[in-house]
């Protein structure tokens, strides 16, 4: 088998500094890809060979700014991870959402997707070969009412997006399937334990266990672990996958009980 089966590869993977994005990221280097990333900070201890790109990818600005490089060092890429996502809505439900902070789930969950594949998608068609990922969440499906009214909407119109591209673009030779993940044990899962401990006044694990509860329980009884996650997607990038297009692959430990 080959060690390194994605050996002149270029890779663009957003927000992988933390959490799922930087296990896809190192999970591509290991098998040989240049990846190139993305952050609002740069980090303390950056990896060996991958290139960090700072830039808000919640604006046009930022993806604007991703998208020259990508053309201006690698000219292409051929795997696109669109990972970057996440809510700092305030808790208190629908009725506590501004506008503003539907704008801003809008931006960061969906939009910056939709930019990044508008802007590389071409190179792709192209040479006639591609593979795009997008990591929506259970919540598209499963909504929590608390605090994620917003990015649970946005989830949902990121998935339904996917599927468009899917049908859209297949025909031409790129791949395009979504990952939903569940509660995973990230840097942005401990925050919204945090944020959920603060709004009900209880200790974090105490509102980790309502978390999980909200969720219906998770029938394997822990959550998922970034690795696992990036695992998953290097899978749907390989050649290993290559009839897997226009699928959304849920990671969850079952938390969706139904079929
Ligand atoms: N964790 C879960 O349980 C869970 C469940 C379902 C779905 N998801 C989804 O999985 C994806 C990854 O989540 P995660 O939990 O791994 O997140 P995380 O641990 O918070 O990491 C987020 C990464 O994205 C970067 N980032 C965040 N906002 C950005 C922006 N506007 N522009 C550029 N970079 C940005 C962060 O760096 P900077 O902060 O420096 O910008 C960091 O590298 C998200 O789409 C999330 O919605 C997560």
């Amino acid at each position: 088998m080959n060690a390194y089966p994605f050996k002149g590869k270029h890779a663009l993977v957003t927000g992988g500094t933390k959490g799922m994005g930087e296990a896809i990221v190192r999970s591509l280097v290991r098998s040989g890809a240049t990846v190139i990333t993305t952050a609002r900070s740069l980090p303390m201890e950056p990896l060996a060979g991958v290139r960090y790109v700072e830039a808000d990818v919640a604006s046009a600005d930022g993806t604007e700014r991703v998208a020259d490089v990508v053309k201006r060092e690698f000219g292409h890429v051929d795997f696109l991870v669109n990972n970057v996502g996440g809510s700092s809505a305030p808790g208190g439900g629908a009725l506590a959402l501004t506008d503003a902070m539907w704008d801003a789930a809008i931006q960061v969950n969906l939009m910056s997707a939709v930019r990044l594949d508008r802007a590389l998608l071409p190179a792709m068609v192209e040479r006639g070969a591609g593979a795009i990922v997008h990591i929506t969440s259970i919540q598209r499906r499963l909504p929590l009412f608390e605090s994620t009214v917003a990015y649970a909407a946005a989830k949902a119109a990121l998935a339904n997006y996917s599927k468009s591209l899917a049908n859209e673009f297949g025909p031409r030779g790129v791949r395009v399937n979504s990952v939903a993940p569940g509660f995973i044990e990230t840097t942005a899962a401990q925050a919204l334990v945090k944020r959920m401990a603060e709004h009900r006044q209880s200790s974090e694990d105490d509102a980790r266990q309502v978390l999980m509860a909200s969720l219906g329980g998770i029938p394997i009884g822990r959550p998922g672990t970034p690795e696992e996650v990036a695992e998953l997607v290097a899978f749907l990038l390989s050649p290993l996958a290559a009839s897997i297009h226009g699928a959304e692959f849920v990671i969850d430990g079952e938390t969706i009980p139904t079929v």
